[in-house]
């Protein structure tokens, strides 16, 4: 009898178990959206960083999984539009003759995904997942950090993030001293002047095609000088996890 007892109380842990095991396996709506996103966030820092580094070949690859994203998640009405402007800008970059181009399309990308974020009253936010990836202490540390507020604005999207990243534009200076030859000493002080001029523009853009355009030029020119160097040697390479 007590045995029986046993065993009908271990039936129902059982099936109590495999009920919640059910659940796991159907996660609610909002996760699946939010892991449908990480999986783009993913992606498009792997393109935006293939970018700065000069790697146009790497960039392209990425957007290409970028733009094939299909969403097994049902999304609202009104979603596609955005989907679609984010995609087109994705196949830009897949297409891209050259890097600059690459880079201006990479700041619209960024920009797309702050566009839908709004439209649909989320804030993305998207700095702990980069934090994560965020390359160790290095001499470049500050202008990767200016570039990320920016891109971080864009994205979640953030005018506080945006301001921050134009003040830091305006004051830091690439480490000339650093820089292992002439010719790179020469283009860091090129360089400097251009991040100060994109900063005062920075401050004046609001409107996100200014931004975009803003930051495309700030892209431009890491990965311009990053490129002297052969592709995969200089600059970012983080791998978000999707
Ligand atoms: C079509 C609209 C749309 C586009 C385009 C879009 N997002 Fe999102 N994003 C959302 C919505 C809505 C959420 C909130 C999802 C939820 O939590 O239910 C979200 C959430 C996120 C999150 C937070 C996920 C989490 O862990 O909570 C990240 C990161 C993100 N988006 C990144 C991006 C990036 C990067 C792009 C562009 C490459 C992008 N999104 C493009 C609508 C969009
Ligand atoms: C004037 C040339 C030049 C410009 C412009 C430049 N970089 Fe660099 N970058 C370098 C050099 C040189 C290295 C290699 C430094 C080293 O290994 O000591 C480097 C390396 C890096 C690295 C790898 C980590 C490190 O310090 O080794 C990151 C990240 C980076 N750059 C980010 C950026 C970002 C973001 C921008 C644009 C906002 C940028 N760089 C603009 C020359 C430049």
């Amino acid at each position: 009898m007590a045995r029986q007892g046993v065993l009908g109380v271990l039936a129902t842990v059982a099936a109590l178990l495999s009920f919640v095991s059910a659940a796991e396996r159907q996660p609610d709506l909002h996760d699946r959206r939010a892991a449908y996103m990480r999986a783009h966030f993913s992606d498009a820092i792997r393109t935006h960083d293939a970018v700065a580094r000069g790697d146009l070949d790497a960039a392209r690859a990425h957007a290409q999984r970028l733009a094939a994203h299909q969403p097994e998640v049902p999304f609202p009405t009104g979603w596609a539009a955005f989907s679609t402007l984010m995609i087109n800008a994705a196949r830009e970059i897949e297409g891209a003759p050259r890097l600059e181009l690459a880079a201006r399309s990479t700041a619209v990308l960024l920009t797309r995904c702050g566009e839908c974020h709004q439209a649909q009253h989320v804030v993305a936010r998207v700095a702990r997942h980069l934090e994560d990836a965020a390359p160790a202490a290095t001499a470049m540390r500050e202008h990767q950090a200016a570039a990320d507020l920016l891109l971080i604005a864009l994205v979640e999207p953030s005018a506080s993030s945006w301001d921050q990243g134009a003040q830091s534009f305006s004051r830091i200076r690439l480490p000339r001293d650093d820089m292992p030859n002439r010719q790179l000493r020469a283009r860091a002080l090129i360089g400097d002047a251009r991040f100060t001029a994109f900063a005062a523009a920075a401050a004046e853009a609001v409107r996100p095609p200014d931004r975009a355009r803003v930051y495309g030029r700030v892209l431009s020119t890491c990965a311009g000088c990053h490129r002297e160097h052969g592709v995969e040697s200089w600059g970012p390479d983080r791998r978000p996890p999707p």
